[in-house]
């Protein structure tokens, strides 16, 4: 029997006005995109931006529903506006940050365990780590140098993606 750690490193920014622009103007986006969230349910609007290689930017919001499963959250509806209109081009960067109605939110918003694995598939599709950017409506940034690092062993069945 061997115990095998995972651990990892990230940067941590005191706030978004420390980030290289890049990485801010990605996580303003993000924040721009709040204001298209329809959370009326969880009253927490969460806003995604995604850089694609080419240098094409695509937007996302959390949409909520009655029926509460069939809402989604914003990272998959930025991610895979994305991937369907731009097929074929890896992504490089993806920012989340998010407002509440009823509170303040001032630590970083990490991608629920849903997104993470939608959006490591586009990284083991292209062979290259996503550059992810968590920020809250104030505080500290994190960035994370590829999904993966925040999923450790990740589903992956190669056969699966055989014809
Ligand atoms: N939400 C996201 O948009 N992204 C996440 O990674 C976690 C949660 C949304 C889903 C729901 O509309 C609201 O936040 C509260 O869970």
């Amino acid at each position: 029997m061997n115990t095998v750690t995972h651990s990892f490193a990230y940067q941590v920014y005191s706030s978004a006005s420390e980030l290289a622009s890049p990485d801010r103007e990605l996580l303003a986006l993000a924040g721009m995109a709040v204001s298209s969230s329809h959370a009326p349910y969880s009253r927490y609007h969460v806003g995604a931006a995604v850089k694609l290689a080419d240098g094409s930017v695509f937007t996302g919001s959390n949409q909520e529903n009655m029926a509460f499963p069939a809402g989604l959250c914003a990272e998959r509806v930025a991610v895979f506006a994305a991937a369907s209109n731009c097929p074929g081009v890896p992504v490089a960067a993806l920012a989340i940050t998010a407002m509440a109605d009823t509170f303040e939110v001032s630590e970083p918003v990490p991608p629920c365990g849903m997104c993470r694995q939608a959006i490591v598939e586009y990284e083991m599709k292209y062979g290259n780590k996503i550059r992810i950017i968590l920020g809250g409506h104030s505080g500290k940034v994190y960035v994370i140098d590829g999904m993966k690092t925040l999923l450790p062993l990740t589903f992956h069945e190669a056969e699966l993606a055989k014809k």
